[in-house]
């Protein structure tokens, strides 16, 4: 049985990751507004991607006989400055994602939950990867800054992700 601890802290990560979800919907529809779609595709991808984490410890829980108690979910913002701005307040989210991840990851092997922490692995690596990305379409749009022409090579490169989590 996964001890109360751990199952409030599952399910306040549950929320964190819809809140990521509702946050990256918003930044496609952002996208959409000023006619870069394929910013908007990545996105509206993301935030499939988030919903999929959210149901990947919603699962866990319920495998682990535990309680789902779903909490408020926070507005996201639905304008940003500019494309860059967009995605550095991306890399911060999921800065702050992976710091969350890893407190989950403390408290497991502090409660001694082997199960706990053998799922958080895979949460773990998922974050690396997903900080990378993220900080290489900022350095990349970095690079386009007063460029449209690159902008829209970038934008053209960012329609072409398909959906993994179907
Ligand atoms: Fe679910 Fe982007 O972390």
């Amino acid at each position: 049985m996964i001890k109360k601890i751990m199952e409030d802290s599952i399910n306040e990560q549950i929320v964190k990751e819809m809140y990521s979800s509702n946050l990256y919907l918003s930044m496609a529809a952002y996208f959409h507004t000023i006619n870069l779609n394929g910013f908007a595709n990545w996105m509206r991808l993301q935030a499939q991607e988030e919903m999929a984490h959210a149901l990947k410890f919603f699962d866990y829980l319920l495998d682990r006989g535990a309680n789902v108690v779903l909490g408020q979910i926070d507005a996201p913002k639905r304008i940003w400055d500019n494309p860059l701005n967009a995605f550095e307040e991306s890399l911060a989210h999921e800065i702050s994602i992976t710091e969350s991840i890893n407190n989950l990851a403390d408290l497991s092997i502090q409660e001694k939950d082997h199960a706990t922490h053998n799922m958080l692995q895979w949460f773990i690596q998922e974050q690396v990867e997903e900080e990378a990305t993220v900080n290489e379409i900022c350095d990349r749009l970095k690079l386009a800054e007063g460029s449209p022409g690159g902008l829209f090579i970038l934008d053209h490169e960012m329609k072409q992700r398909q959906n993994t989590t179907a």
